[in-house]
């Protein structure tokens, strides 16, 4: 048996102790000189993968690492509430998208249809416009030099719409006291009384301003007038104007039946 110097069994001991090899003094006893002038060497080649292992347990570490990030800074309370708040509730989407057809078919209830519209419109703008009807009868309708048309006064005179528009082509009869209207009021003569407006106003203007006069002054009902509605939209029926001293009734009844208009 080869006397091992003590120190050197000692710095085998530190090594193996180390490395985590058993302290035990047995084997280190046994251990040949050549053994353990390597304890070095091998405490040098394993000291790396001894360095190395404390890292081994960091590895699961990276997976780990990514997780911290979406962790949400502290959302304050009603910063939170106002996000996942839902803007509209459930039931009101139905409401919503309905809510257009809904104006639609509600505005449909209110307007007459659309040509009834252009008639006003167009009459309106005759009744209101300079040189026009307003003058004289009031922006309303209500009267002046001309009598009032409102509270169906003018349905009253011209309980037919045909003889309303043979009355505003021809205006007044020449002579003051000649009757005229279904109530057979007495005319203040063509000198006093209301203009010819045959050649002033187009054949379409005076179907306007008559519409317009019945139905938003004189209160009548657009069903009445059905017949001047389809007269005023037939195409390529109407003249440019209706000539000064015509007999209208005829005129205007030859003008419907070209048209197809029903007798009205
Ligand atoms: C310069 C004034 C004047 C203007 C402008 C005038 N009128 Fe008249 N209108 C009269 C007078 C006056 C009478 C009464 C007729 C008479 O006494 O002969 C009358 C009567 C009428 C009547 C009969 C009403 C009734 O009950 O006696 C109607 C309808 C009418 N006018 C429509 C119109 C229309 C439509 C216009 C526009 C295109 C118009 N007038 C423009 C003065 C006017």
């Amino acid at each position: 048996m080869v006397e091992v110097p003590e120190h050197l069994l000692q710095r085998s001991r530190d090594r193996r102790k180390d490395l985590g090899a058993t302290t035990g003094d047995e084997p280190a006893a046994e251990v040949p000189p050549s053994e353990t002038a390597a304890a070095p060497a091998v405490a040098q080649t394993q000291a790396p993968a001894a360095a190395a292992e404390p890292s081994l347990p960091e590895l699961p570490d990276l997976e780990p690492d990514p997780e911290p990030e979406p962790q949400p800074e502290p959302v304050k309370p009603w910063i939170q509430a106002a996000l996942t708040r839902k803007k509209i509730p459930v039931w009101a989407v139905p409401v919503l998208i309905f809510l257009p057809f809904w104006a639609i078919i509600f505005a449909g209830t209110l307007e007459s249809p659309e040509r009834d519209t252009e008639i006003i419109a167009l009459g309106r703008e005759v009744y209101e416009g300079s040189g026009g009807c307003a003058g004289c009868h009031g922006a309303e309708g209500g009267g002046g030099v001309g009598p009032a048309l409102i509270g169906g006064e003018v349905m009253d005179t011209f309980g037919d719409w045909r003889d309303h528009v043979i009355w505003i082509v021809n205006g007044s009869p020449a002579q003051p006291g000649t009757l005229y209207g279904d109530n057979n009021k007495e005319s203040l003569g063509a000198a006093n009384g209301m203009p010819a407006f045959g050649e002033d106003l187009s054949a379409r203007e005076i179907l306007a301003v008559t519409y317009f006069e019945r139905v938003e002054l004189g209160g009548a009902a657009e069903v009445d007038l059905h017949d001047l509605e389809e007269l005023f939209e037939a195409e390529g029926v109407l003249p440019n104007q209706f000539d000064i001293g015509q007999t209208f009734p005829g005129t205007l009844n030859g003008l419907m039946a070209s048209a197809g208009i029903g007798a009205g």
